[in-house]
Order: structure tokens, then C-alpha cells, then sequence
């Protein structure tokens, strides 16, 4: 079986050695863009590209807004503070997650409290997180908050996220929240081109973040966006990442503590080109799940299909394997065999700096970490 994977892979992925887990692609104007950049001078700051970048992603993902920022990472710290998020502070997420979700809660001086996911969605699971908030908060009538029982901490806001490209419940889990009065941040990072009932992932909550990494569907680099329908969460975004100076001619006054986090022209210019090819990108997605399906379905292998009600932009394929043992072999065999695959990261919750978060249930967590192995899912010539 691990033979048979590895010749399809290469034989997909033809002409590369090692074939990569998820190269960038520039099909586009992004030569002519950066070209524009340097010859206008405009490569910092200040440059048509950001506005127009910020423009292509609200109306490719439906949102009202986007903000450009330096990182996917920078984007989550932000929208969490603007979603209340307070230093001491708590904020439930998952534990089977990039450690960037757990940074920038950390970020923003509070701790997370890591639920449970799906075994179908590897996003959230709206049961555990509901059993969670009902048996460990109580909610106080007075400041509206649900109060964690044994820190006495508020949880101030709950970022689910939407794994490897495929939709988490979204619905139930921002409906939970509403019940609890507590803000929903999507981790969209991963999911650029990815619906949940024909809905954009990163608009059903109170905002949601993307990421353009050199590894994401699209990238500029480094870069981030935060996409929200909220008019004033939008504005005081863009307020608070570009060291929040108050507009004027010639004087230079800010008028409370910010960050300098707003994306440069450059990167800018050349995300501007990837949302060119956006259609074909997603399309070159979804035909390499569909062989990876159809591969693995005539071979036994388990393939992680698109969750019900959903559409996903298959960033990293997956399967699952029986056991840990199993898939340490099948990590070992294809990586000394021309083909990057990798597991899934360590769950949030053993990492050093988390160990000591509170947890619900993990199983599920617990037994895709043991057993996910992410196949190379970049652009296919
Ligand atoms: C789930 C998730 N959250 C956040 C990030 C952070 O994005 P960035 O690397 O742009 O800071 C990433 C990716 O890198 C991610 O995969």
C-alpha cells in the first residue's frame, strides 16, 4: 500500500523531487504588480494594492470589510481584542489547531481552554463545546458573561477553526454562543474558498481571520486579513494596526496604544494577482481531492471527504490511518521516498506553554492526532 501511494503521488505530481506538501504557485500578474511597486516607489505602506486586495477578498468572501495585516497570526490577536478579549481573560478553541490559534489568545493576555473537535469536520464540536460551558461557567445576569466556575475568569470569546480547508459546524457553534453571549472568531486561516451552507467560512461569527503563509491556498508571502460585517469592528481594525494615527495633513497623533501591522504594498500587489487566479487555483484543489478519493476508496484507504453541508477548498488532503505505529511507518516510508507528507501538529494541550489549560473531553482530538497524515495538495500543472 505504501508503494502504491507513493507512485500515485508522484505520478500526479509529475517532474518533482521531492514532491512538496503545498508549494506557491504565480499564475498571474504578479510580476507586473511587484514591477509597479518599484517603479512607482510605492513598496511600503502606502500603494493602491492594499485597498485593492482588501476589496477582492470582501467580495470574494461576501463579508462587508477586510483588513489587511502582516500575518494570519497578528489578524487573530486583533479581532480578539476587539471582540472584548482582556488581559487574565479565558478563550475556548480547540486543541487540535495550529499553535498560532493559541498564541494569539495568549497574545492578548488570556488563556485558552481547548474543547473538543469532530472526528468528520476536525473543526469544534458544538456538543463538547455546549457540555463544556454548561457544566463549567455560570452565567452572570449582571455583566452578561459566562463566568468559568473555577477560575471565576469571564470567556470572552470562542475561535473555532475550520482544519486543513474543511467547514467546521459553524452554525450550531455560533448558536451555542449566542446563548452564552459570547463572541465567535473564525479561525478561517486555512480556508480561503471554503463555504458552509454556500456561506464564506469567517463570516458567520463576529469576524474571521485568514492567512496567506507561503503554504496557504493563496499567499503573499506573509500576510492576513481580517473580514467582518461589522462597520465599526472594521474601522477600529484598521484603526488599531496602523498605530492608530488620527488623520491629519501633517501632525503625528495617535490617539491610544497600537500596532504596526498593516500589510505592505508589496505583499499586497502580489495577493492582488493570486485573487486573479482564485477560480482556478480552487478548481486545481478539487480535482486533486477527487483523484486522492478516488485513489483511496479503491485502495481502503480512509480519505477525509468535504463535511456535509459543506464546500471546502481541500488545502492539505488527508487520510487516516489504523494507529500511531501505522502512521509513523507510512510518515517514514514516503518521506524517504521522494514525497513530503506530514502529521497533524501536537495537540495544543501538550505543548509547554498550554499544558496547564483547562480541557474538556479530548477523544477525538486525541485519536486524529495519533492518526492524520496530510498528503502534498499544492497546484497541480
Ligand atoms: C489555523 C491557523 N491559524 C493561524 C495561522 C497563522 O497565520 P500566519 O502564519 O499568517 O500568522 C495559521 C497558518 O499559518 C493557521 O494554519
Amino acid at each position: 500500500m505504501y508503494k502504491d501511494i507513493v507512485d500515485f503521488i508522484k505520478y500526479i505530481y509529475p517532474n518533482q523531487n521531492p514532491v512538496p506538501l503545498h508549494a506557491p504557485v504565480f499564475l498571474g500578474k504578479e510580476k507586473e504588480y511587484l514591477s509597479d511597486c518599484i517603479d512607482t516607489t510605492y513598496v511600503s505602506y502606502i500603494g493602491k494594492y492594499v485597498t485593492q486586495f482588501e476589496q477582492k477578498t470582501a467580495e470574494f468572501s461576501g463579508a462587508k470589510y477586510a483588513v489587511a495585516v502582516v500575518n494570519g497570526t497578528a489578524a487573530l490577536q486583533i479581532a480578539l481584542k476587539l471582540a472584548g478579549v482582556n488581559y487574565g481573560d479565558e478563550v475556548i478553541t480547540q486543541p487540535l489547531t495550529f499553535v498560532a490559534t493559541a498564541n494569539a489568545i495568549a497574545h492578548c493576555g488570556a488563556k485558552p481552554v481547548f474543547v473538543d473537535v469532530d472526528p468528520d469536520t476536525m473543526g469544534m464540536s458544538p456538543e463538547k463545546l455546549n457540555d463544556w460551558l454548561v457544566n463549567n461557567t455560570n452565567y452572570n445576569q449582571s455583566t452578561r458573561q459566562a463566568i468559568n466556575k473555577s477560575t471565576n475568569q469571564p470567556i470572552s470569546a470562542i475561535v473555532p477553526m475550520h482544519t486543513f480547508g474543511h467547514p467546521c459546524r459553524i452554525d450550531e457553534i455560533v448558536e451555542i454562543a449566542n446563548r452564552f453571549n459570547i463572541p465567535v472568531i473564525e479561525d478561517a486561516a486555512e480556508s480561503l474558498g471554503s463555504y458552509f451552507r454556500n456561506k464564506h467560512t469567517g463570516t458567520f461569527g463576529l469576524a474571521g481571520i485568514l492567512s496567506y503563509n507561503g503554504n496557504k491556498t493563496i499567499t503573499t508571502g506573509g500576510g492576513g486579513m481580517i473580514i467582518t460585517d461589522n462597520e465599526e469592528f472594521a474601522r477600529k481594525a484598521k484603526h488599531l494596526t496602523t498605530t492608530a494615527k488620527v488623520p491629519h495633513k501633517w501632525e503625528f497623533i495617535h490617539d491610544e496604544i497600537a500596532y504596526n501591522y498593516r500589510l505592505t504594498n508589496v505583499n499586497a500587489a502580489i495577493g492582488v494577482a493570486q485573487m486573479e487566479c482564485i477560480d482556478i487555483l480552487l478548481k486545481n484543489k478539487r480535482e486533486t481531492a477527487d483523484l486522492y478519493r478516488d485513489f483511496c476508496h479503491n485502495n481502503g484507504i480512509v480519505f477525509f471527504k468535504e463535511p456535509l453541508n459543506s464546500s471546502s477548498n481541500y488545502w492539505l488532503n488527508t487520510i487516516r490511518l489504523k494507529d500511531r505505529k501505522e502512521r509513523d511507518t507510512y510518515l517514514s516510508y514516503t518521506n524517504d521516498n521522494g514525497v513530503i507528507t506530514r502529521p497533524v501538529w501536537r495537540l495544543m494541550n501538550k505543548l509547554e506553554m498550554y499544558k496547564d489549560c483547562q480541557t474538556g473531553n479530548l477523544d477525538n482530538s486525541l485519536m486524529l492526532e495519533a492518526t492524520l497524515v496530510n498528503l502534498p495538495s499544492g497546484f497541480r500543472n
